[in-house]
């Protein structure tokens, strides 16, 4: 919305929240989430054009176009449990908005959302009865963290769905003509509803999809002695499968992609499709497998125990350049090593204290003794029996592994959960270094 904002001068973006600290958080000089050059934007349009309030109902009577942007959680209760999208946020939306009136509107599903349900959001609204007319799009967002300002500058495409009727199409028009203030027209890509809603989950599986491909080969490189960063550049190289999210990493993390993927999983059962269903659980269970895999080689090299040994965890974000800690896999390697009466001393450059335990589900009082904060690489690595390396924050590139090695437990192991290292040179200093995928 700020990047609209930036780009569209002559329209008022108004961003409503019910949580009243989030809105005083994002009218301050700190704002609620990290993201490279999303202050910029803010504070260049905050009280010009762009502005944050608790306004709710106000702000939805005023507007033409509202975009519903909840969050759709997996459900952890009742029917689907574990799989399908929690949507009561996106209900709540769509009530609210048929409560509060205030003339014809256009209803923009930004969330991501299971395919049809704009169909439900259209039954609430229409069922308002209240003399005014709704059309539901659907525009789904295909920004990266940590990459988002760029993103949305620049984006592949942007892809807007509606209803194929007269009216659905000038809808379509409309919200078409705010992206086309900066994106060329040939990157505005139209459908119809459910082709927009479907393309979202299948992006975010394909995604997925590629990022435990490449993992099922590094277990393979691992057994072989083949090293999978070769393999993904040689294979990269053929312009049919391309260079990109071919990196082999300790597992992909995230908001998105998991839940999107049970998601599908969670369609493809509803419509009756169980080989379907199956094919794309498997990215999962290669995802979950990876982790556990680092976790098993990282146990072996250490004697089978790291029971009352200091690990530091380098790196908890679920990638660089984000504060952001959802379903990291540094949260499930963590608990195993904890489990293993492991002590982790923790460093990561953005995710705070209290996100760490909120994610691990440990209080204050459990930690105390086995996991320490640390506000240094350095610190957390003084002492420590291993360093695990999660997340490829670039800093973690630039230390002086000489001295950090001098300052560890030997033997020294260093884990590169990322293959940001170079694992030659730390052999050199006196490591047992190990990536994944290459040995
Ligand atoms: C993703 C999609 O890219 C984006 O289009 C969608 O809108 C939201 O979900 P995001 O989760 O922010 O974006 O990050 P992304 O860069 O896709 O990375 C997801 C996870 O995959 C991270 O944990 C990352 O480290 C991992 N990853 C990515 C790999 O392990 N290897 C790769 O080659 C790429």
């Amino acid at each position: 919305m700020a990047m609209i904002a930036n780009k569209c001068k002559g329209t008022i973006v108004s961003v409503v929240d019910l949580n009243a600290d989030r809105i005083a958080a994002w009218n301050s000089g700190n704002l609620p989430v990290y993201e490279p050059g999303l202050d910029e934007i803010v504070s260049q349009n905050r009280g010009k054009n762009l502005f944050f309030s608790t306004d709710v109902d106000e702000k939805i009577r005023e507007a033409d176009i509202i975009f519903i942007s909840v969050n759709t959680p997996t459900k952890d209760y009742g029917a689907g449990s574990g799989q399908a999208a929690d949507l009561r946020f996106v209900e709540s939306c769509a009530r609210g908005i048929a409560k509060a009136g205030g003339g014809d509107k256009i209803v923009v599903e930004k969330s991501t959302v299971p395919v049809r349900t704009a169909q439900m959001v259209k039954e609430i609204l229409d069922s308002a009865n209240n003399g005014y007319s709704y059309q539901v799009i659907s525009n789904p967002e295909f920004l990266a963290e940590g990459t988002a300002m760029a993103d949305l500058e620049n984006p592949d495409r942007v892809l807007i769905g509606g209803d194929t009727s007269e009216e659905g199409q000038v809808a379509v028009e409309k919200v078409v003509s705010i992206y086309a203030n900066w994106v060329e027209k040939e990157r505005i890509i139209t459908t119809n509803l459910w082709s927009s809603e479907l393309s979202k989950l299948t992006a975010n599986a394909f995604l997925a999809q590629r990022i435990s491909s490449i993992n099922a080969i590094s277990a393979l490189c691992e057994a072989s002695e083949a090293d999978v960063d070769e393999v993904a550049k040689a294979i990269g190289t053929d312009s049919r499968i391309g260079p990109k999210f071919l990196k082999s990493s300790i597992g992909f993390g995230g908001s998105c992609f998991q839940k999107d993927v049970l998601n599908l999983c969670y369609l493809c059962r509803h419509f009756g499709l169980p080989e379907v269903a199956g094919y794309w659980e498997q990215v999962i269970q290669m995802n979950e497998y990876q982790k556990e895999r680092f976790v098993t080689r990282l146990l072996d090299s250490m004697f089978n125990t790291v029971s009352g040994k200091r690990l530091a965890i380098l790196g908890f974000a679920f990638k660089k350049d984000t504060n952001d800690a959802r379903e990291s896999p540094a949260i499930s390697i963590c608990r195993r090593l904890l489990e293993e009466k492991a002590n982790l001393a923790i460093y990561d450059p953005r995710v705070s204290k209290s996100s760490i335990l909120s994610t691990l589900g440990w209080s204050e009082e459990q930690a105390e003794g086995r996991i320490h904060f640390c506000s240094t690489a350095e610190e957390a690595c003084d002492r420590a029996n291993a360093i695990a390396l999660l997340t490829e924050w670039d800093e973690f590139k630039e230390l002086n592994y000489a001295s950090i090695y001098a300052n560890m437990q030997q033997p020294a192991i260093l884990f590169d959960g990322r293959n940001l290292l170079n694992l030659k040179s730390l052999r050199e200093i006196g490591f047992r270094a190990h990536g994944i995928g290459r040995d």
